[in-house]
Formats: structure tokens, C-alpha cells, sequence
């Protein structure tokens, strides 16, 4: 097969296996530390955490190489009223008849509702938009590839980012979030697919005790 991309030398660093194990066990140590927080303190973040957080994200895999995302970043406290009063009429009919008994029973121990304070407070709210295709000048179609997994990926990228800058975010689902698109004028081609408010922990921040699963829980070795 033809390669058509110029390829370039590719290194990386050498360590050795006591390295490797020292270094895999600190970022899980440090990442496993990582909780989502509903509970924001309005402290002023830094803008350019911001954009290395995003830089981080822009940095993930994607299908063909086709970087099928935009980050639509808020901070505007008008248009973050205007997007927790369209988020909450969105969640209180979900939580008030769009959810099946058994996704409230689910939900219980996390004593959510329809009330989205956080998207007032957060200094920042991050809305990722997945290109479900691309439009060019003229409006022309081209073809994006597993936009889902391309778009998770750079959003557990975003995640891990913003722990490791040491602020804290929620992965919010206010579905359906076509109000998103309308409410940041996002072109046709685009789709709300997380909402990320972003900023450090309320002072008496409290988060569930939840518990992970084991290794041996999640993983087959073959
Ligand atoms: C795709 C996805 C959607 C989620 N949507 C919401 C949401 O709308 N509201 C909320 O409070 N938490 C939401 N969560 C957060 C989960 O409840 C949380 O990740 C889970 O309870 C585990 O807690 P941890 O993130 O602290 O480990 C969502 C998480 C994921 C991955």
C-alpha cells in the first residue's frame, strides 16, 4: 500500500520495567483520586487551563484522523443562566416522567434532581459537540468515522485534564441536549454530546461513597 502522509521519526522514552511499574501505578494512584463533583465553588480558573485542557482533549485518537469535536467553552454568566434554565426544563421532565422507575431507583444514592446549580456557578462550562459529518465552505458533506468513540475518547482525555490541573467536573447528560446546539448557534453538522461545568470544589464538598470495581472484576486475561 501507498502511505500518502509524510511519516516522520516516532521515539519514546526508555525506562526500565521497575520504571514502568513506578510510573503505571503513580497515574493510577493519582487519577483514581479523580470523583465527580455537583457541588462548585465560583473561584476564578485561570483561561489558559482552559485551553490546555482542551489542547489535551484536541490531542485524542480519532477515526481517520478526522478530530470530529468542538468544545464550545462558557463563561458568560448571562448564557450560563440561560443554559441551567433550558438544562433543568429538560431534566425536570426527566425526572418527572421520562426516566423508567428502575434508572430513578439507580440514581437514588446520588440524590440528583432537576436542579442544576453548578451551571450558574462553575466559572467555566465546557459543551463537547461531536461532528457527526463534516461541512465544508460551500456546504458540502464529507464522511466522519466512529464520531462516538472518537468523541469519548477526547472527552476521557478532557476528564483526565482537568483532574491532573487540579480542578474538578461533573460529566452532565441533560438529554436531549439539542437545546445546546441551539442555544451556542452550533452549525447542523454538530450534536451536544457532554457538558462539562469546570472549576474547583464548593468548600464543603461532599461527594458519595461510591466503590470501584476490582481488577479482576473488569479485565479477562487471555
Ligand atoms: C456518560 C455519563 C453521563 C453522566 N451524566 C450525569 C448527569 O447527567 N448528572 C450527574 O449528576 N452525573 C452524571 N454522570 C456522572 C456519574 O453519575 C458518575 O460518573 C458515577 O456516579 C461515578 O462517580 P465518579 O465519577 O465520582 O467516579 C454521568 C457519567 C457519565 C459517564
Amino acid at each position: 500500500m501507498t502511505k500518502k502522509a509524510k511519516y516522520i521519526p516516532y521515539k519514546t522514552e526508555k525506562y526500565s520495567s521497575t520504571e514502568l511499574i513506578e510510573k503505571s501505578e503513580k497515574y493510577f494512584q493519582e487519577i483514581n483520586k479523580r470523583r465527580s463533583v455537583r457541588d462548585f465553588s465560583d473561584k476564578e480558573v485561570p483561561k489558559e487551563v482552559i485551553e490546555n485542557i482542551l489542547k489535551t482533549a484536541g490531542s485524542a485518537p480519532s477515526g481517520a484522523h478526522k478530530q470530529p469535536w468542538t468544545f464550545c467553552v462558557i463563561s458568560n454568566a448571562e448564557l450560563k443562566s440561560k443554559i441551567r434554565k433550558l438544562a433543568e426544563e429538560e431534566e425536570y421532565e426527566n425526572y418527572h416522567g421520562r426516566m423508567s422507575d428502575s434508572w430513578k431507583a439507580d440514581l437514588k444514592d446520588f440524590g440528583t434532581d432537576h436542579i442544576k446549580e453548578f451551571l450558574e456557578i462553575a466559572p467555566y462550562i465546557i459543551v463537547v459537540f461531536k461532528k457527526v459529518f463534516d461541512l465544508d465552505e460551500g456546504d458540502n458533506k464529507s464522511q466522519n468515522y466512529y464520531v462516538n468513540e472518537s468523541v469519548g475518547i477526547a472527552c476521557g482525555f478532557l476528564i483526565a485534564a482537568i483532574h491532573q490541573a487540579g480542578l474538578v467536573t461533573l460529566t452532565h447528560t441533560p438529554s436531549p441536549m439539542g437545546f445546546l446546539q441551539k442555544a451556542l448557534s452550533r452549525p447542523k453538522n454538530e450534536k451536544a454530546f457532554l457538558l462539562l461545568p469546570v472549576g474547583y470544589p464548593a468548600k464543603d464538598c461532599k461527594v458519595p461513597d461510591l466503590k470501584r470495581k476490582d481488577l479482576n472484576e473488569i479485565s479477562f486475561w487471555f
